[in-house]
């Protein structure tokens, strides 16, 4: 059987994990690279064996070859690279967040439909095993009624500086960069419910605390502690139209104790932790319960939560299976990581 020619656009940190996930896949040929910087494009074309390398997008959709592509750019450039994709008749992979709008998202959302192809959005959690394995519970009523959840993603320490912390290449900081994984993993296991009303809030009081010493992170290749336009921490609370709510709080820099990463959901059967270990909390003849599944990851496991989207992604593609994070998702999240900025320069509650 003929393998499938998939192209990669954007080379540079996520697009190695992308890559590896296809090189995995035995159904995939990674036929091309696309990159601004061409030295990346070559560098990861020449380890992965693709036999084209370009620097102008447009030309790798112009290979009629292609059938998928996978979008690893900056933010800014996710939804006319997607929208060109698709209307070049290609399947879509494309990181979160899906864009930088809600108006890109719909437009996004438009060429989906018009062009009949898959755009599966990046939401990586979603395919994690532990996120499975809490769905089938879920799924069979073990919480009941999910009325409330919390989402955490605090860094102490961790702008990454560089396009992440340029708001127009970016279109924010830490919600939409680290927020969306954890907000989207609580919305998709809450069962996806319609947003009501956002109230949020965005803080730019200590920058990038790029004074800090004797304490390292992460640093995009072109880091300049000079630049940032994004906000240090956000929170939210979020109301559906079905009554529940999601609180949420994120950060790049914070004056906490320690980094943390939590998804907490509560129903009226029983509750559950997603991360940062994967729990279910329940009561049997009048005992509270706190159970541990055994299983290999409590926790997000990275590689394989990649090679599950990918494989999932290439599933779509073939028509085997529907993807697990449509665009529909994407314009919802988008919605929802908007409306907290827009509540919070607004300093009002913002309703649907
Ligand atoms: N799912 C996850 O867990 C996860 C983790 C990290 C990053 N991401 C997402 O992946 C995307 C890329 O992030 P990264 O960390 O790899 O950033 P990066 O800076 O390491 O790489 C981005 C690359 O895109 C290239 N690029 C930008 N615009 C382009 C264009 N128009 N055409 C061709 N190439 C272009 C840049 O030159 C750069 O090499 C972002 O949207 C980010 O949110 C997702």
């Amino acid at each position: 059987m003929e393998k499938m020619k998939i192209g990669v656009i954007g080379a540079g940190s996520i697009s190695g994990v992308h890559l590896e996930a296809y090189h995995n896949n035995p159904e995939v040929e990674i036929y091309a690279i696309c990159d601004l910087n061409e030295e990346r494009a070559k560098a990861k074309a020449e380890k992965y064996g693709a036999s084209k390398v370009f620097t102008d997008y447009n030309e790798l959709l112009a290979l009629p070859e292609i059938e998928a592509v996978s979008v690893c750019t900056w933010n800014n450039s996710h939804a006319p690279i997607s929208i060109a994709a698709l209307n070049a008749g290609k399947n879509v992979l494309v990181e979160k967040p899906l864009c930088k709008t809600v108006e890109e998202a719909l437009q996004v959302e438009e060429a989906v439909k018009r062009s009949g192809k898959v755009l599966q959005v990046g939401f990586v959690r979603r395919y994690g095993s532990n996120t499975k394995v809490l769905k089938e519970f879920i799924d069979n009523g073990d919480l009941g009624e999910i009325y409330y959840a919390k989402a955490s993603c605090l860094r102490r320490l961790g702008n990454p500086g560089g396009w992440f912390a340029d708001k127009e290449r970016s279109g924010g900081g830490p919600l939409i960069d680290i927020g969306v994984h954890v907000i989207d993993l609580a919305w998709y296991l809450m069962g996806r419910p319609k947003v009501q009303s956002i109230t949020g809030n965005a803080y730019n009081k200590l920058g990038n605390r790029n004074n800090v010493k004797n304490l390292s992170f992460y640093r995009a290749a072109d880091y300049d502690a000079d630049k940032n336009t994004v906000e240090d921490a956000a929170n939210a609370l979020i109301r559906f139209e079905n009554g529940a709510s999601l609180m949420v709080d994120v950060s790049f820099t914070l004056h906490a104790k320690k980094d943390e990463l939590t998804v907490k959901l509560y129903g009226t059967k029983g509750g559950a932790e997603v991360e940062p270990e994967l729990t279910i909390v329940t009561e049997k003849y009048d005992t509270i319960l706190n159970v541990s599944p055994q299983v290999d990851h409590p926790t997000f496991d990275f590689a394989g939560g990649f090679q599950n989207e990918i494989n999932h992604f290439i599933d779509a593609c073939k028509g085997r299976k529907e993807t697990l994070s449509p665009v529909q998702d994407g314009v919802e999240m988008m919605k929802i990581l908007c409306g907290i900025y827009e509540s919070s320069e607004q300093g009002k509650e913002i309703r649907f």
